[in-house]
């Protein structure tokens, strides 16, 4: 089977992925309607492309809080990676540092960060953080990535309860015995969501900021009022994000929330953006509309679910040939050039 664009990897997974691990990381809540229109929101976007513009050499790097990376699509955080590929989350750290970019760890890994740093030294990486609560768990995660070389702590904010996710209800979804979330071992009985703590507020952000000098990246924002509130708090990162759709159902495309967050922030730090970025040209709109860098969720799992670290490799390069060949066919040689004169865009 020839792997053209990210639906191949994702026709792949689920046919070859036990219908509970699909269901799982296919799940949107309640009738998917966020999740379908992440997607669906890009195809209303048109493009608004430059001609004659020598684009001979192209340079697609960008930065990351002042770290390049090779192109601007990084890993989100998701949980459960060894449901996709045997060797979990050591893969898509392998993977993300074989393609210079950042993989966002997350809490819910069924590899320890210590495995995950020592499967790839040296690569990018944020670690992705839940509060519990019982505080001494979340402050000991932190302090460990820390310690480990993660370069950036992303506090997830929209999910103080689970989102209903019917198929995971009607499946009786759990992890299989074999697979445990390893770097809460002892710290209590996993798989209780209920664990995580949902008195969590603007405060918390303060408490964070005394455990660690990493950057705090804030992941969950919707609006331009919380925008504001997330750059007041002293974060260096916004992740315009709804969690895949996996949480409110029935709010925003994070491309078009984007728009207003990004105008709130007016460049004071950086924001970036995922949900359903599937193809190159998806990056080079969430770029034009004020994004640093995108991240993916899914097409990672994907990946993994294909042939491990080699077919998230694959997923990323296929991702960075369409961006690139996007961005020249609209007429820019550098991620310097992109801007909002490049889309039309009905809520501008
Ligand atoms: C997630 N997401 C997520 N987010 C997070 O902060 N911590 C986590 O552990 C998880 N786990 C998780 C599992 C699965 C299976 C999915 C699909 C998603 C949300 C994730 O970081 C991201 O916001 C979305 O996946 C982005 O949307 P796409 O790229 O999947 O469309």
């Amino acid at each position: 089977m020839a792997m053209v664009c990210l639906s191949d990897f994702e026709a792949y997974a689920k046919k070859y992925l036990p219908k509970i691990a699909w269901d799982f990381f296919a799940a949107g809540a309640d009738d998917c309607s966020t999740r379908d229109e992440n997607i669906l929101a890009y195809k209303r976007i048109r493009f608004r492309p430059r001609m004659l513009r020598d684009v001979s050499m192209m340079d697609i790097r960008t930065k990351l809080l002042g770290t390049e990376i090779s192109f601007p699509v990084g890993i989100a955080p998701t949980g459960f990676h060894q449901l996709a590929w045997p060797d979990g989350e050591k893969s898509t750290a392998r993977a993300a540092k074989a393609m210079n970019t950042c993989y966002i760890a997350s809490t819910y890994s069924t590899c320890t960060l210590e495995e995950i740093s020592a499967a790839a030294p040296g690569g990018l990486r944020w670690f992705q953080l839940y509060i519990h609560r019982n505080r001494a768990v979340s402050q000991q995660l932190v302090q460990r990535a820390e310690a480990l070389g993660f370069q950036g702590l992303v506090l997830t904010a929209d999910l103080p309860y689970t989102g209903k996710r019917r198929d995971d209800v009607r499946n009786g979804f759990r992890l299989p015995p074999h697979m445990k979330l390893k770097n809460l071992e002892g710290a209590f009985e996993v798989c209780k969501m209920s664990l995580l703590d949902p008195s969590v507020t603007w405060n918390d952000i303060y408490w964070l900021r005394s455990l660690t000098h990493l950057p705090i990246i804030i992941k969950g924002i919707l609006t331009k009022e919380d925008a504001e509130l997330a750059v007041r708090h002293g974060v260096q990162g916004i992740i315009v994000s709804n969690h895949g759709g996996r949480q409110l159902d029935g709010g925003p495309a994070t491309i078009d929330a984007l728009v207003e967050v990004a105008e709130a922030v007016q460049g004071r730090v950086e924001v970036y953006l995922d949900g359903g970025i599937r193809k190159g040209s998806d990056v080079l709109k969430a770029l034009a509309l004020g994004a640093k860098c995108v991240f993916i969720g899914r097409p990672a799992l994907w990946g993994l679910a294909y042939k491990g670290e080699e077919g998230l490799q694959d997923v990323l390069r296929i991702l960075q040939d369409e961006f690139r060949l996007s961005m020249a066919l609209a007429g820019c040689a550098s991620v310097s050039e992109i801007g909002p004169h490049l889309v039309q865009f009905s809520k501008l």
